[in-house]
């Protein structure tokens, strides 16, 4: 089988998902933000907080030009596909899966969990949901781009493996 690629904002479930797809496959299971952490020898927060988000696109788009994955499930950052020619190069990778979930339960899955999510302020609910909106709407045209959608919403995480293993056979 293809890699599978899974993208999709912040909270939607990418890793968990990936995990489990990638059990059930016998496949490796690699997460982008965590190669990068690994790579670099700190976090994402500090990556941004120290060297800047353009620093931190920059090795996002590295790991991706000189990624060799196979038999993988691959899990990426929320913004990953969103910049460069990532998206394309996602495409090439494997089969991009999006994990599509609703603004308002995107900030319900985040609220509260801004401290190492460096693209998400502290702030109230209203404040929360109205940043996910603001960055939902230029994403999604990259997320579109994923050769498979999914809802990652009010499903079991079982259905959503079935039905990504269906699609990607
Ligand atoms: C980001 C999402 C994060 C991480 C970084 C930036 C984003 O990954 O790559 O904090 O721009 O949406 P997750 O989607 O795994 O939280």
């Amino acid at each position: 089988m293809q890699n599978i690629v899974l993208i999709g904002f912040m909270g939607s479930g990418k890793t968990t998902v990936g995990k489990a797809l990638a059990e059930k496959l016998q496949m490796d299971f690699v997460d982008t933000d965590a190669l990068i952490e690994a790579q670099e020898g700190k976090s994402i927060a500090s990556i941004f907080e120290t060297q800047g988000e353009a620093k931190f696109r920059g090795l996002e788009h590295n790991l991706l030009e000189e990624s060799d994955f196979s038999n993988a499930v691959v899990s990426t950052g929320g913004g990953m596909p969103c910049h460069f020619n990532n998206m394309d190069q996602l495409n090439k990778i494997g089969t991009t899966v999006y994990l599509k979930v609703n603004s308002e339960e995107l900030t319900q899955r985040l609220i509260g969990n801004s401290a190492n999510r460096p693209k998400m302020l502290a702030g109230t609910k209203e404040e929360s949901k109205k940043r996910v909106d603001e960055l939902l709407q230029q994403r999604e045209v990259y997320y579109s781009k994923a050769n498979f959608t999914i809802e990652n919403e009010g499903k079991r995480m079982e259905e959503v493996v079935a039905n990504i293993i269906n699609f990607c056979q």
